[in-house]
Order: structure tokens, then C-alpha cells, then sequence
């Protein structure tokens, strides 16, 4: 179904491309700041974003299907934005692209990860279960400073 499923890291032309599949695929809240996400992933040795591009079917170069940004603090490491382009949806991409985040966590030895699914979207849950994750007895506190 993915055939020719190719993954790398983000570089410097791609943060406009990643910020525009972010919005298409709803990740965008008012309140966050998608640019200075891509910039601290692009700075940061704790931090990525990691893309998957497939071969066009009408253009000679690779198309941007997927990202996920992936990080850790040193012990704990997080998922976020994990969004497939709509067109691609549903043909196993956004679980290689999940695999491929817990891989750059397991080559940095973290073994235990997060990912914030809003509660309100029960197919994200499915999503993350099909991937083995539990949903976590926590409560998410936040202050904006
Ligand atoms: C979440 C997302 C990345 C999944 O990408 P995807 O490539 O469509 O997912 P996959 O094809 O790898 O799905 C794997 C499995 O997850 C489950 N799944 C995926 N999407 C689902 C949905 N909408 N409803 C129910 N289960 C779903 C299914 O078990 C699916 O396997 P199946 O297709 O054999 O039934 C994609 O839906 C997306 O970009 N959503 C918008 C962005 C978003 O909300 N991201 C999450 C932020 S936390």
C-alpha cells in the first residue's frame, strides 16, 4: 500500500511544507506557534522532525506525506504532531511514521514515551492503541507564561 515509503529528518526548505500539512491535517490551536515548534526541532539534538515523502504519481520528486515531531528531556520522550496528508490516510503511513519516532527514541536509549491526544478524538485513541499505548491515570496542567 506504501510502496516507496521513504523517511528523514527535517532540514531548513521543509519548514514551510511541514507547517502547511500541520493545518491541513487540524494540528494548528490558535494559541500555538507551528514556526518556532519547527525551529526548535531544527536547533535541538533532543529534538526532530521526522518526514516521510512517497514518489508522486504526476511529479518527478518525492512528496511530503507525513511528519512527526519526536523529543525527549533525557529520560521521558513525546510524540506531537503526527498527521498524514488526508489523501494518504489509512494506507498504514501514520504507523511508520510512529515506529520510526519510537525508533530515534530507542537509539537515544528512552524507553518511556507520551503522546497528548485531546479527549475528544476517539479515532487518535484508536490510532495510538492499534500502536500499543494505554491511556495514562494523568491530568495535563497548563499555565501560558
Ligand atoms: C492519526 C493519523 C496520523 C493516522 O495516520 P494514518 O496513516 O491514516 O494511520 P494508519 O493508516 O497507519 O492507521 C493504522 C491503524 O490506526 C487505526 N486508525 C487510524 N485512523 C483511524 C480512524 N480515523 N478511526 C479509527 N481507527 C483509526 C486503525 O486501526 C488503522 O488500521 P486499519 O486502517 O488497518 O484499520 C492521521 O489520521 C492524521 O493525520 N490525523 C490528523 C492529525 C491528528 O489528529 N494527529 C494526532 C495528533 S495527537
Amino acid at each position: 500500500m506504501n510502496k516507496g515509503l521513504f523517511f528523514r529528518s527535517i532540514c531548513d526548505d521543509d519548514r514551510q511544507a511541514v507547517v502547511d500539512l500541520w493545518s491541513h491535517c487540524g494540528l494548528i490551536e490558535p494559541e500555538d506557534d507551528p514556526a518556532e515548534a519547527v525551529r526548535v526541532a531544527l536547533d535541538s539534538e533532543n529534538a526532530d522532525i521526522l518526514l516521510a515523502f512517497q514518489p508522486d504519481a504526476i511529479a518527478p520528486e518525492l512528496a511530503m506525506v507525513g511528519t512527526v515531531q519526536v523529543g525527549h528531556d533525557g529520560s521521558h520522550g513525546w510524540i506531537h504532531h503526527i498527521a498524514v496528508d488526508p489523501n494518504h490516510q489509512r494506507r498504514g503511513i501514520g504507523l511508520r511514521l510512529a515506529r520510526e519516532a519510537e525508533s530515534w527514541l530507542r537509539h537515544r536509549r528512552i524507553s518511556r514515551l507520551s503522546v497528548l491526544v485531546k479527549t475528544t478524538s476517539a479515532e487518535i485513541v484508536l490510532f495510538f492503541a492499534r500502536l500499543g499505548y494505554l491511556i495514562a491515570p494523568r491530568a495535563v496542567m497548563q499555565k501560558f507564561i
